[in-house]
């Protein structure tokens, strides 16, 4: 499905009844990412998975953008669905991206599950890497950035032996278009530091990391933890950096644990 806010058509799936979670995906992916969970969990909660400007069936509009745009557009999907408040699932990118929704509309957030990503911005060797990585995306298009991701994305013990589980990944990056990546890039460097938020997030938070994630380690996750006051702290093995598609019965089944404990 699509819909026309804030100037832009936005991909999205809503299926299910129940309690609203809304899904937001990493960096350089789209909602199909979340496909696992769509699967497991639809039947009884109503899941929401939404494209981010720039990926999968959205828009993509080469501006400059900051992850509040980012997060405005979940909300105006949200208010288009009616919804007055859910529990919101992100991955990575998906994690900043709920930082700025709480820092915004915290009314909006009965629950956060932040899955491999960090509270800290960028340091300035990251913002350069995001710079190098935003010029492989120019010049030499999303199969040059594939390449260059998914040794982030994946724990070595896939890479090595789900050769179907790297190219779908790679075939979800390549739907993405350059554009949205150098935006997403530009938008991730300007984040800001969101450790001073982690002491005022009030609602309960589940944090999850895939104990071989390299992108996001698990002490990124702990520093997170050991600041929320409401947290707990799931580590999944046998998975980096996407966890929920790496060990998605896993992921799903600490997810449904959290949510019916509500
Ligand atoms: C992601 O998975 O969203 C990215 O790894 C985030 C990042 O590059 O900081």
């Amino acid at each position: 499905m699509r819909v026309s806010v804030r100037g832009i058509n936005l991909g999205y799936t809503d299926e299910g009844h129940g309690e609203p979670l809304v899904f937001i995906h990493a960096f350089p992916l789209s909602r199909i990412m979340w496909e696992p969970q769509r699967e497991a969990l639809a039947s009884r909660y109503r899941v929401i998975n939404i494209d981010l400007r720039g990926h999968g069936e959205s828009d993509s509009i080469l501006w400059h953008f900051t992850l509040d745009d980012y997060a405005e557009d979940v909300v105006a999907l949200v208010q288009h669905l009616h919804i007055e408040r859910a529990t919101f699932v992100g991955l990575s990118m998906g994690g900043y991206i709920l930082f700025s929704l709480y820092r915004r509309r915290p009314e909006l957030i009965k629950a956060l599950v932040l899955a491999d990503t960090r509270a800290q911005a960028d340091s300035e060797e990251a913002k350069a890497g995001r710079m190098a990585l935003a010029q492989v995306a120019y010049r030499k298009g999303m199969s040059a950035v594939a390449d260059q991701m998914l040794p982030k994305l994946l724990a070595p013990g896939s890479l090595k032996t789900r050769p179907e589980l790297v190219e779908r990944i790679r075939s979800i990056i390549l739907n993405n278009d350059p554009a949205g990546t150098i935006v997403d890039l530009m938008a991730m460097a300007e984040r800001p530091d969101s450790t001073p938020l982690l002491a005022s997030v009030t609602c309960p938070t589940l944090v999850i990391v895939g104990e071989d994630d390299i992108a996001t380690p698990p002490s990124e996750a702990h520093y997170m933890v050991d600041r929320l006051p409401q947290s707990k702290l799931i580590t999944i093995p046998g998975a980096g950096h996407l966890s929920n598609i790496e060990q998605p019965e896993r992921f799903t089944q600490a997810l449904m644990d959290f949510v019916s404990a509500r």
